[in-house]
Formats: structure tokens, C-alpha cells, sequence
């Protein structure tokens, strides 16, 4: 089968990474998580104790920070200049204010070229807001995920619950209501379903079913192109 570009893209808690991980495994390819991205230079800011809201700062964070993901045996490790922050990108305090950093147009267009390289090969499933959109528009397969709010509270109070986080359901949906907004409303490369990118509504089907439609869907393109 011809090695594709797959782009999914939709709002926080849709399933992606998940289905986006399963996918590249089953067809061999490499999984590309670009919210990781954004993430571990939110953790930079955090940690280096920059304002969110001193952009110039920020800017030149992005571009000197070295991020690689890297894949191994069953695992997806990000490193910050050569730091593993696999864990740490993944606190409430990381995922409240990354909407903010990511708003910034450094750290996209830094992003963004880092992004187009790591998937110039083909073979690749990337995941984000702007993928199908802005980053990879060429890609030969493009899937907007989405799912009800409720159900995407759910899925990560259970995610952060099992990872010890005192967590209220309430309060995620809020925050996940409030990071969307954000995201779509954003004016460079909202979060917006590209107009041929096939939508998928998981709120009542099982990761495996979905990545069995997505798997048929990649099949049929790979026949064509
Ligand atoms: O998928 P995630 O929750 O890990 O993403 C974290 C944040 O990163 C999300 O609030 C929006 C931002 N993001 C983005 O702006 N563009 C992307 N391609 C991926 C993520």
C-alpha cells in the first residue's frame, strides 16, 4: 500500500492521540502528536518563568528550543532540549495555559516548519488543530474528529484520575469548553474541519471501531492515488 499522509485533526478529548497512535501501529508508520509540541514549549515558558503574555519572549523561545518526539517500543517521549517531559507536559497547569502559548505566532511558524519536516517522508499520522488545514494541506487522508462535550469531560477526568490528579468532572468541562473556544477562535490556524477532511463523531463508538473506519478509509485513498 502506497505510505500516506493522514491528517486528524478536532477539539481536546476527541479520541485523536489515542486512534492516531493505534492507526500508525497498525499501518507502520510514524505517529506525529503536534498538541505535544505545544505543550513542552508551554512547559518551557512555565518553567523558565516567562509571562504567557510576553510574547516577544516567547517568540524567541521557539526559536531556539530543540522539542523531538520520539517513538519507542510502545511509548511516545518528547524532549525539550534533550529533557525527557513526556509527564510533565500533561498537568492541568500545562493544559490550562497552552491555548494562550499557542496563540503566538513564533511559536506556530516554528511549529509549523518542524511539523512539514517530520512528515516530508510521507508514512505518518499526525494529530492537532491545523493539520488538514494549515500544516499539511496536501495530506491524502483527512479526518476531523469530534465527540460531546460531556463524553470528552468524561474521557479525561478518567485519563487524569488514573494518573492521581484530584480532578471534578464539572470543572473539566468548563476548561475543555474554554480551551475550545480559544482554539477556534484563535485568528492564525484556528481549529476548524478542513472542507474535505471526512468527519467522525466518536461520542458512541468504541477507539477500536473507530480506527477500523479510518484504517478502510486509508485503504480505499491508497487504491486511488
Ligand atoms: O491535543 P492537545 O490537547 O495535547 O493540544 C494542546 C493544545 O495545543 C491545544 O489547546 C491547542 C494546541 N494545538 C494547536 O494549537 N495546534 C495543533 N496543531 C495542536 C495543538
Amino acid at each position: 500500500m502506497k505510505k500516506l499522509v493522514v491528517a486528524i485533526d478536532g477539539p481536546a478529548g476527541a479520541g485523536k492521540s489515542t486512534v492516531a497512535r493505534m492507526l500508525a501501529k497498525r499501518l507502520n508508520y510514524i505517529y506525529i502528536d503536534t498538541g505535544a509540541m505545544y505543550r513542552a514549549i508551554t512547559f518551557e515558558v512555565i518553567s523558565k518563568g516567562l509571562s504567557p503574555k510576553d510574547d516577544e519572549a516567547i517568540a524567541k523561545l521557539a526559536q531556539k528550543v530543540h522539542i523531538e518526539l520520539k517513538n519507542t517500543e510502545g511509548a511516545a517521549m518528547v524532549l525539550v532540549d534533550g529533557k525527557n517531559v513526556t509527564e510533565e507536559i500533561r498537568t492541568p497547569e500545562v493544559s490550562r495555559l497552552v491555548p494562550e502559548i499557542a496563540q503566538n505566532r513564533e511559536v506556530r511558524q516554528a511549529m509549523l516548519l518542524l511539523q512539514r519536516r517530520l512528515a516530508s517522508q510521507g508514512g505518518v499520522v499526525m494529530d492537532g488543530r491545523d493539520i488538514g488545514t494549515n500544516v499539511l494541506p496536501n495530506a491524502e487522508v483527512k479526518i476531523f474528529l469530534t465527540a460531546s462535550i460531556e463524553e470528552r469531560a468524561q474521557r479525561r477526568y478518567l485519563e487524569l484520575k488514573a494518573k492521581g490528579f484530584a480532578v471534578h468532572l464539572e470543572d473539566l468541562k468548563q476548561e475543555i469548553a474554554a480551551r475550545d473556544k480559544q482554539d477556534s477562535e484563535r485568528p492564525i490556524a484556528p481549529l476548524v474541519q478542513a472542507a474535505d477532511a471526512k468527519l467522525l463523531d466518536t461520542t458512541s463508538l468504541a477507539i477500536l471501531e473507530v480506527v477500523t473506519k479510518i484504517l478502510n478509509i486509508c485503504e480505499e485513498r491508497a487504491s486511488i492515488v
